[in-house]
């Protein structure tokens, strides 16, 4: 989605505009522009396409100036042309803004500014606030843009500059926004990726903050006539991210690295809560009274974390004998969800930032229930917003195609199910410290994966690159697994992928097995083998060819399957875990072979934070 950046200081503004929206390019975007202050005169430049296209207009055009405002667009309203990439201008040329978001009432308000004589060149809802800005600001641009904000319905977070005032202001309403401290300079930024080079010191706004950013000093304001916290309580928060953290490294692809960086990143999400036996997480901030006092449970995400969502169903449901669903964010919140003050729902998002778990965690709160966020980044809008906080400490993740965030999620599930059983003083259907230890040795279980299974996903990768549709088939605990390995492999591939419950698969879509159609089956649960070794037996007969993905001791495949993936050791609960990289590597090796854009495929952006 769009990304915005600000900065003023004492540097020249242009090329650390144009650094900063490359760090926010991972995003997804289809253009880009900056506007620079210097001596009362504001210069635009904007371009479609890549960031290089920026830079490179940027190297001959643009002044000196210390105060500016970037952008990237991801196009909602309006194709993505250079008159619609942001900044925009008001009729005078000397206000100017960017927006993340959507302005619901833009028809309306643009009807009241075309009456009033105001001028529009471009089809987005932006435009409006410009225009809006302009009918009230007289030198004064904090008042003016209290003033439009009262105006706007939607979700946005804005950055205004004018010419001559040697300032930037900024405003957040359910889209992101943070502002960065320097040393003689400031920044505003749609999330900390975009700082990590220059700053660690982060305030976090919050709905309805309006806030003045001069090179020396920070003023907050709000535009609500109630505003969700008192303005003087805006905690400086120190971020523990790195700047080598969201760099290459030596990798092709961020994708890549983040697959590698899997052990790491797991390590993690697990350092110090493990302890004595114990799982300890304290602070997660969930009372015991209220852990018991739950009758049930609700797991809620959208895309790859909808499938760690799924898998928690199933693990959860097995340890703690109480019903659990699982829904797509949108869905739950729309569909009149039966929550009440007994209810737990557990949001779980890598960004903190999407917005429909946001939309879900505000729907389930305004019908009691409590709400505890599983996610990665530190200070987001679900981790401030939920009663109880889980973060999976997977590290920053910068390609489109979440990998590490993914079995980070997926490990939370085991550390949260294990310590909601013991609140709620239930046997562990497992050997408690046998499981406890395998749970510890999961990165290294990782690190095998990773060396047994990357040689053969590469084969798998560049074979199934060459095919119009793939299957990826599994039962139980492989089912939400079979779904990420499909969505993997469409969404950097663009080769059609689906994803079946291997028994649900006779009941339609055994239909479309042609001769040749690859078909890969997940084969961790020993449960379901059997059930598994038939479908796979149908597929076969309809001309399928056939790829495994199974335990060490999952032999007698030999001769049903084409090639087999074997995952390390480990106890069968955990495989989906493991599986999950060889499903990872597979569909990055089908889009290397394709040469698409990997880590910023067409369409899509990191952090969905508009509906
Ligand atoms: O930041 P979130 O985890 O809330 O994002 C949810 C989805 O948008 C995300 O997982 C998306 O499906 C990824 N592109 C999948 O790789």
């Amino acid at each position: 989605m769009c990304g915005i950046v600000g900065y003023v200081g004492r540097r020249e503004a242009a090329p650390i505009l144009v650094d900063r929206l490359d760090d926010l390019s991972y995003r997804g975007y289809d253009s880009a522009g900056v506007a620079v202050a210097h001596d009362g005169v504001v210069v635009v430049e904007k371009c479609p396409g890549k960031i290089e296209n920026l830079r490179a207009a940027v190297g001959k055009a643009t002044p000196p100036g210390t105060l500016g405002l970037g952008h990237t667009r991801w196009a909602t309203h309006g194709a993505p042309t250079q008159v619609n990439a942001h900044p925009h201008a008001d009729c005078t040329g000397r206000l100017f803004v960017v927006q993340n978001g959507i302005i619901e009432n833009f028809p309306t308000l643009k009807r009241e500014l075309l009456e009033r004589g105001h001028e529009f060149s471009t089809e987005t809802d932006t435009e409006v606030v410009i225009h809006l800005l302009e009918e009230y600001y007289d030198g004064d641009l904090l008042a003016a843009a209290k003033k439009t904000a009262a105006r706007l319905e939607g979700s946005f977070a804005l950055a205004f500059l004018a010419a001559g005032e040697e300032r930037l202001v900024a405003v957040r309403y359910h889209a992101p926004l943070i502002v960065g401290i320097g040393g003689g300079e400031n920044f505003v930024a749609s999330d900390i990726t975009a700082l990590l080079q220059d700053t660690n010191k982060v305030y976090v706004l919050e709905n309805g903050d309006v806030v003045s950013v001069e090179a020396n000093r920070i003023d907050v304001d709000s535009f609500l006539p109630d505003p969700p916290k008192a303005l003087g309580t805006r905690q400086l928060t120190i971020v523990d991210w790195r700047p080598e953290d969201v760099s290459k490294n030596d990798y092709p692809h961020y994708m890549l690295k983040e697959i590698h960086e899997q052990p790491r990143a797991l390590e993690r999400t697990l350092q110090g809560r493990i302890k004595d036996g114990e799982i300890v997480l304290r602070e997660m901030g969930l009372a015991s009274e209220l852990i018991r006092r739950v009758n049930s449970f609700h797991l809620v995400a959208c895309g790859t974390a909808y499938h760690a969502a799924l898998f928690g169903k199933y693990l959860f449901e097995r340890v703690l004998r109480v019903p659990v669903s699982a829904d797509i964010a949108s869905e739950f919140r729309y569909r009149d969800p039966i929550v009440d003050g007994r209810s737990l729902v557990i949001l779980i998002s890598q960004s903190g930032e999407t917005a429909d778990t946001i939309g879900s965690l505000e729907e389930a709160r305004a019908r009691g229930a409590k709400t505890l966020a599983v996610v990665n980044v530190r200070g987001s809008t679900l981790a401030r917003e939920a009663d109880a906080v889980l973060y999976t400490r997977a590290g920053p993740e910068i390609a489109v195609a979440s990998t590490k965030a993914f079995t980070a999620q997926l490990t939370a599930m085991f550390l949260l199910v294990c310590y909601l059983a013991d609140r709620r003083r239930m046997e562990w259907p497992y050997p408690r410290e046998e499981l406890l230890a395998h749970l510890a040795s999961l990165p290294s279980y990782l690190e095998q994966t990773l060396e047994q299974t990357a040689a053969t996903a590469r084969e798998w990768g560049q074979l199934i690159a060459n095919e119009a549709d793939c299957y990826f088939l599994g039962r139980n605990v492989d089912e939400p697994l079979a779904r990420e390995a499909a969505l993997k492999l469409k969404e950097i591939s663009y080769v059609h992928a689906e994803a079946y419950a291997a028994g649900e698969l006779k009941h339609g879509t055994i239909a479309l097995i042609a001769e040749g159609t690859p078909v890969v089956s997940f084969m961790t649960q020993a449960e379901v083998w059997d059930k598994m070794i038939s479908n796979l037996h149908e597929v076969r007969a309809r001309g399928a060819r056939t790829f495994a993905v199974a335990r060490e001791d999952g032999i007698g495949l030999e001769d049903l399957v084409e090639g087999v993936m074997t995952l390390p050791a480990a106890p069968e609960l955990f495989a989906p875990i493991l599986a999950a990289v060889p499903a990872q590597l597979l569909a990055y090796e089908a889009a290397v072979a394709l040469g698409r854009d990997v880590d910023q495929p067409r369409n899509l952006a990191k952090s969905v934070t508009v509906e």
